[in-house]
């Protein structure tokens, strides 16, 4: 058999751990797949003393990154995460003939071209299929499967962890930080999870989908971002009420020759396709000029999910297939303006969902309507159930709107909380239908 291709892993926690697992226990497979075996070679941790689920020999493990440089390596796995330290040293292990497979979407949406300019320089390539929607070959269906379409449109759940709290909410009525700390438990979250919970990591893995679906490069701070930090289970409980779920969104699409794209929670229907992804699943609908609309649907975070994605990548370097799937030369070009044209906030338009918190008195409502109606908001629905009565008592309303300019929603949005008679902010979101 052909020699074997020698990984260096760097990291080996939740998704460290399941490509070693992978390589051992699935040797004789993909060996076979392969044409040679796949060998491990080198573990860098932090701290060598951890259990590593017995999935990695003791003799392997170092805390020296110097060594996936030195040690006769020809491709290495960054599984650590982060943009600093980690950051350096893949760039020193291209540089010192290394391929790389990553699972770090915001190492490449921060700095893909320099990474991906070091690999041309050295003649290296990077595999990233984990780094975007965990264990769905995403990448691969962008850059093999929809070659011969113009892609118009990406709509997507792209965060395991977000989603996993939602539909734990949604489905079983548990609060929010009970179910991020099982989401953490579970391996799902990023080390620091405030990235899952306020759409960072998600606009992360949207800017690498724009880039190879749009060919953009867009800056993260043009990407606008809300999490599901902020959610509410009165949100939740009301948006149900109305027929709708609330999923945290990550779309972009293109309109006359420029991109919208955002982050965002959104209320869909609850027949909606994306509205059915429950727990750390994700999807993303693809719309391409040729073959129309399609739909991906697997897991987006977690060991082996992950660690499947790592894999393939590792099988395409063995049998030298990443050039093609990669397409390590055209990726992040340098030196060329790659920044899209955003469409800004004032051509979008949406229906809304708001929900006020107001004091029970006569004409507060005629006052709520009255600013709506100024700035050219109509109301679609609106829901307010029966309060106490009592002088003090308080009620919530929630205003569902028909289709509106999302800057003249914002402006209604800004006169409510500035006339200050709503008792906290206004909370609101946009609808998809
Ligand atoms: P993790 O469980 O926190 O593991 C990180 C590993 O990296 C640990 O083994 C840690 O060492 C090691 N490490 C961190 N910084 C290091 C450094 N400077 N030098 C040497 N080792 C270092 O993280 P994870 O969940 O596996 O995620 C790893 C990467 O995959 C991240 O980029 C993440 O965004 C991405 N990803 C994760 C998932 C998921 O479901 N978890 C899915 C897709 C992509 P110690 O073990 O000694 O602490
Ligand atoms: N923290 C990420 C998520 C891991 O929850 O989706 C997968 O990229």
């Amino acid at each position: 058999m052909a020699q074997a291709l020698r990984i260096g892993l760097l990291g080996c926690g939740t998704v460290g751990t399941g490509v070693a697992r992978i390589l051992s226990e699935k040797a004789q497979q993909l060996a076979r797949i392969a044409g040679r075996p796949l060998e491990l070679c080198r573990v860098v941790v932090r701290d060598p003393s951890k259990s590593r689920d017995g999935a990695v020999p003791q003799h392997l493990l170092s805390t020296d990154p110097g060594t996936l440089c030195n040690d006769p390596l020809d491709v290495v796995v960054e599984v650590a995460g982060g943009t600093g330290a980690v950051r350096d040293a893949v760039l020193k292990c291209l540089g010192a003939g290394r391929d790389l497979v990553t699972a770090n979407k915001a190492l490449l949406a921060e700095y893909g071209p320099e990474i991906f300019e070091k690999a041309r320089k050295h003649g290296r390539a990077i595999g990233f299929e984990a780094a975007v929607a965990g264990g769905i070959p995403i990448i691969r269906v962008i850059t093999e499967g929809m070659v011969a379409n113009r892609i118009t449109a990406i709509q997507g759940i792209l965060n395991g962890t977000s989603n996993y709290i939602l539909s734990k909410m949604t489905d079983e009525g548990l609060n929010y930080a009970d179910v991020l700390a099982e989401a953490q438990k579970l391996g799902y979250a990023e080390a620091d999870p405030t990235l899952d919970v306020d759409g960072t990591d998600a606009a992360h893995k949207l800017s690498i989908l724009a880039h190879l679906a749009f060919g953009v490069q867009p800056p993260l701070e043009s990407i606008p971002r809300r999490g599901i930090d902020g959610i509410d289970a009165v949100d939740i409980r009301f948006a149900s009420e109305l027929g709708y779920t609330i999923r945290l969104l990550a779309e972009s699409w293109n309109r006359e020759g420029k991109l919208a794209m955002h982050v965002s929670p959104v209320l869909l229907r609850k027949q909606a396709p994306l509205a059915q992804v429950r727990g750390a699943y994700n999807a993303v609908a693809l719309v391409g000029d040729a073959v129309e609309d399609t739909l991906y649907y697997g897991k987006g975070a977690g060991m082996l999910p992950t660690a499947s994605s790592i894999v393939a990548d590792l099988v395409d370097l063995a049998v030298s297939r990443e050039r093609m799937v990669h397409r390590t030369g055209l990726l992040w070009p340098v030196g060329v303006s790659k920044e899209p044209a955003i469409l800004p906030d004032t051509d979008l338009k949406s229906r809304f969902y708001l929900r006020l918190l107001l004091p029970d008195r006569p004409g507060i409502m005629a006052e709520v309507a009255g600013i709506l109606a100024t700035h050219r908001i109509s109301i679609a629905s609106v829901i307010q159930h029966e309060s106490t009565g009592s002088p003090d008592s308080r009620v919530q309303m929630v205003i569902m709107t028909h289709e509106a300019p999302t800057s003249d929603f914002r402006m209604a949005v800004e006169e409510i909380n500035r006339r200050g008679f709503a008792v906290l902010p206004v909370t609101h979101y946009p609808v998809a239908d």
